[in-house]
């Protein structure tokens, strides 16, 4: 049971609790000289910390990153990266209140009758505060992407609905009509005053994408897209293209007809059979009102007892913010897993610039097993010396260069290219060892 892992060609696994020492992310199978993408990450961790807006939980974290392991001088090396950032500003004694209590709209009561052991602080692993790994995760992958672009923007908030779409208008909620943002700013002051929250419904489009994605069955496009999108907290429903709208329509209204030139409308959503077409992949998702909430409501202690209750420490009033950046990243690696199958399916060579990284670190590689077998070539000359022994064992040498040209013959390898090679290698040692 892998539940806290994600991806079948590279694999992240996250961990930590939201008000344990840290929250991290340990991610596999990442090909070996690839540029760590230190700055991006730093960056997509600012955008999703909180403590930002005023409707954002005034938790105030710097979210720094910590890099543990798999990154030497600024490359991957292929081993398993892990990245951690510590938690500083947590504070336990707002929960102490809260220790016997389930909160509503919460896990506490699941996590309390399916573990029988809970971290009450904060959510624990159902902390929103989780996903800084998956964030930190999705910027791994940039370099699978190739064209790819992602935009999300709510296009409603609690009942204010975004009746245009200007994405160069810049304000905390990623919200993108102007006409009537200061409205809703209204509506989300006065539901914080009320200790009340609200939720809404998030755009994604997905431009570039190539078509051929995904599979028909077990690893859907939209299948595998549902899942990373649902599996962030507060996220309750989603749909493809014009989803829901198609229950009462025809199939003539609903199928995207095609002519020589190609598709003639995206009501699928770019995704038909669990595979890309090739248009916009667009979908939107539901993100209910923050649960944590100031008001005062029904629960139940863990002995059983009915009590009012309402919830003191720090809140977003609506999350879609935070959201955000957390699709983002989800979306990424997803669609980074779909294009890792595709290419190993159409042996589709990759980037340019991404196998001249591989072959550098390739060559690096040679280069450090070149300077050890030096060393232990200077090593066995000193031994030689000691045993007085020759230097050179024609036998020995005839010997390994026959093995070596064996495993060159399995490898396809040139075997007069290898015989070149170690004979120079050979001279090379006996040199030393002189
Ligand atoms: C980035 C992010 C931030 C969140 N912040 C809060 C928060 O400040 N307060 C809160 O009550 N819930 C917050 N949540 C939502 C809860 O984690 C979530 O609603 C809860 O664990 C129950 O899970 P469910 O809503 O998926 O059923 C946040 C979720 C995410 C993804």
């Amino acid at each position: 049971m892998k539940s806290d892992s994600f991806g079948r060609y590279f694999g992240i696994t996250t961990f930590g609790e939201s008000h344990g020492p840290a929250i991290g992310v340990v991610l596999e199978d990442i090909k070996p000289g690839i540029e760590f993408p230190e700055e991006e990450i730093r960056k997509v961790l600012r955008e999703r910390r909180p403590g930002k807006g005023q409707f954002s939980s005034e938790r105030d974290e710097n979210d720094d990153l910590v890099i543990l392991s798999g990154i030497f001088e600024g490359r991957t090396t292929g081993t398993p990266i892990c990245l951690i950032v510590f938690n500083h500003d947590h504070r336990p004694e707002d929960y102490n209140a809260i220790r016997n209590i389930f909160r509503p709209g919460h896990g506490d009561y699941c996590f309390y009758k399916k573990f029988k052991i809970y971290d009450y602080r904060g959510g624990g692993r159902a902390s929103g505060r989780e996903t800084l790994a998956r964030v930190a995760a999705g910027e791994m992958v940039n370099h699978l992407l190739g064209n790819i672009e992602i935009a999300l923007y709510p296009v409603q908030i609690g009942h204010f609905q975004a009746n245009e779409v200007d994405l160069s208008f810049e304000n905390e909620l990623h919200w993108p009509d102007r006409s009537n943002y200061q409205q809703l700013s209204t509506f989300l002051t006065d539901l914080k005053k009320q200790g009340d929250s609200c939720g809404g419904i998030i755009q994604a489009i997905i431009r570039n994408v190539p078509v051929g994605l995904g599979d028909p069955v077990f690893e859907k496009l939209d299948a595998n897209l549902a899942k990373a999108i649902l599996s962030i907290g507060s996220v309750k429903g989603i749909e493809f293209g014009i989803g829901f709208q198609m229950a009462d329509r025809k199939g003539s209204e609903t199928n995207d007809e095609m002519s020589s030139g190609g598709f003639l409308s995206n009501n699928s959503g770019g995704i038909t059979a669990g595979i890309s077409t090739g248009q916009e992949v667009r979908f939107r998702f539901l993100v209910k009102p923050t649960p944590s909430i100031r008001k005062t409501q029904n629960t139940m202690t863990t002995s059983g007892e009915s009590i009012r209750f309402s919830v003191n420490g720090r809140h977003d009033t609506v999350i879609i913010p935070r959201i955000i950046p957390v699709a983002r990243a989800m979306i990424k690696l997803v669609l980074a897993d779909a294009i890792s199958h595709q290419n190993l399916l159409t042996e589709k060579p990759a980037d340019l610039s991404i196998l001249r990284e591989v072959i550098e670190k390739i060559d690096e590689d040679l280069l450090l097993c070149l300077y050890r077998r030096k060393q232990i070539s200077q090593n066995i000359g000193s031994l030689k010396k000691n045993q007085e022994l020759p230097v050179s064992d024609p036998a020995r040498e005839k010997e390994l260069f026959q093995q070596l040209q064996e495993k060159a013959s399995e490898l396809d390898l040139d075997q007069d290219f290898v015989k070149e090679i170690w004979d120079r290698i050979f001279t090379y040692s006996r040199d030393l060892q002189c």
